[in-house]
């Protein structure tokens, strides 16, 4: 189990060589599309953490026998597009949005009930975005105010619709293909800017037929899905802890092993490298219909910037490491159209606005994104302190990183969660020269109990 803190003391270089555990994403596709093939679908390289293992259990209530995770390695046997059997209970998806939302899709046109809960953080995020559409296909579902639960209704049978997405949203562009897998005819789905396709790729290395043009993706319902192998790639959400480390900290020389390069989302490389780090992509492949490559990330002295908005989407995640980035560059660091990361896991406007204040940083939060002063001409750009993650996993992760460049030990409170995306930070982070310590609770702190 995680401790509630983390606790990191200055210093680095940051070197070696490292594989950081599997995306997230493609993780949760990997169970989603294997449950509802035919066949035995083989994954490796699967990320044990807790929102992953959610979507795994959810499976496993609907009646799917999967095996694993051991070392990473998962068998799903597959059910078939109408196998999945009515969950005795409500689906818990934890802390996992990606669970809730694309569930919400698939459940969409079965032919039982199913409602979706999770902790106190997704409980407040917006599930409208998914529910409208879904009930434009013909989908029954009531929400609590337009936030979970979900509670979705036997479906009288859905149709496909033509749907232009109001927010570039993976999620909500995935949901909706997944119920037009259920759909009678065609559903089209065009995003406003290119967001991850993971769903796209993968539902095509299960045999399904997915039409792509300009900014529309279309699917066909009934089509059946076949089992497949499938390598999960290192998550470059995960890496970009490390990116950032090893570019903030002197004299850092450090390779990520087998990291998930697809383009919709490598908008981290380009951020950092308009920035001035210094990181090199090599030998860049495929894995299973995912562009994976060796990363290769040295210290360099970073350079604020404006950062172009067609790159938001492209980096939604690494938005908290980025922030700890423009703090550690010499200048002024403007993010705008960014207001999606204010309905992430937490408001990560606030949130890092918050303690990079209180770690004497100038920060100012705007609606959508934020204005950083750098502090890229001091070798200590944080004073040393106390911040509070808010139970959110890339606010800890984020933080802790910031630790090698500040004046004295940086205590980051709430980070229990790091769990869900990144189980073993903080070893991982020590075997690379990062002096982070898991410690417990301090009066006053909530238990140290696990979420979700
Ligand atoms: C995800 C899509 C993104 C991302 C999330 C995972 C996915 O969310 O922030 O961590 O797996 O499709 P949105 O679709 O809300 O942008």
């Amino acid at each position: 189990m995680m401790s509630s803190s983390l606790v990191v003391a200055p210093g680095g270089p940051v070197s070696g060589r490292i594989r950081v555990p599997g995306d997230k994403s493609v993780s949760h596709r990997s169970i989603m599309l294997g449950a509802i093939a035919d066949g035995l679908t083989r994954i490796s390289g699967f990320l044990e953490g807790a929102d992953a293992l959610s979507t795994m259990n959810a499976f496993r209530a609907m009646g799917v026998r999967i095996d694993g995770p051991e070392q990473g390695r998962v068998e799903v046997r597959g059910v078939g597009l109408r196998g999945l059997r009515a969950p005795a209970e409500a689906l818990d998806c934890g802390n996992s949005g990606a669970s809730m939302r694309l569930l919400a899709g698939l459940l969409a046109g079965q032919g039982f009930e199913a409602t979706l809960i999770g902790d106190d953080s997704l409980s407040r995020r917006p599930m409208r975005r998914v529910a409208d559409p879904l009930e434009r296909m013909g989908a029954r579902i009531e929400t609590r105010d337009g936030c979970p639960p979900l509670r979705i209704l036997p479906s009288p049978g859905l149709v496909g619709i033509d749907y232009a997405l109001p927010v570039a949203s993976a999620q909500v562009k995935s949901a909706v293909l997944l119920a037009g897998l259920y759909a009678a005819g065609q559903t089209r789905v065009t995003e406003p800017a290119p967001t991850r396709d993971h769903t796209e790729r993968m539902l095509q290395a299960f045999g399904v037929p997915v039409g792509r043009e300009g900014a529309s993706v279309t699917v066909t319902g009934g089509a059946r899905l076949t089992a497949t192998a499938i390598d999960v790639p290192a998550d470059i959400s995960s890496a970009a802890f490390f990116l950032v480390a090893a570019s903030i900290a002197p004299g850092s020389d450090l390779w990520l092993e087998h990291v998930g390069v697809n383009p919709t989302r490598t908008g981290v490389l380009d951020v950092l490298r308009l920035m001035g780090a210094d990181i090199e992509v090599v030998d860049a492949r495929l894995a299973g219909g995912e562009p994976v490559a060796d990363l290769h990330v040295r210290g360099a002295e970073l350079r604020g910037i404006d950062v172009p908005a067609g790159l938001v989407p492209l980096a939604i995640d690494e938005f908290p490491a980025l922030f700890v980035a423009a703090a550690c560059a010499r200048g002024r660091t403007r993010v705008t159209g960014a207001e999606e990361l204010r309905v992430k896991e937490s408001d990560r406007i606030a949130v890092m606005a918050e303690g990079l204040q209180r770690l004497g940083v100038d920060a100012r939060p705007t609606p959508d994104g934020m204005v950083i002063e750098g502090r890229g001409d001091r070798a200590d750009a944080f004073s040393a302190g106390t911040v509070v993650s808010h139970g959110d996993h890339r606010i800890a992760m984020a933080f802790a990183i910031a630790g090698l460049r500040a004046a004295g030990p940086l205590r980051v409170e709430d980070a229990r969660n790091v769990v869900t995306s990144f189980p073993g930070f903080a070893p991982l982070a020590r075997a690379v020269g990062i002096a982070v310590e898991e410690a417990g609770p301090r009066p006053g702190e909530p238990a140290d109990v696990e979420r979700g």
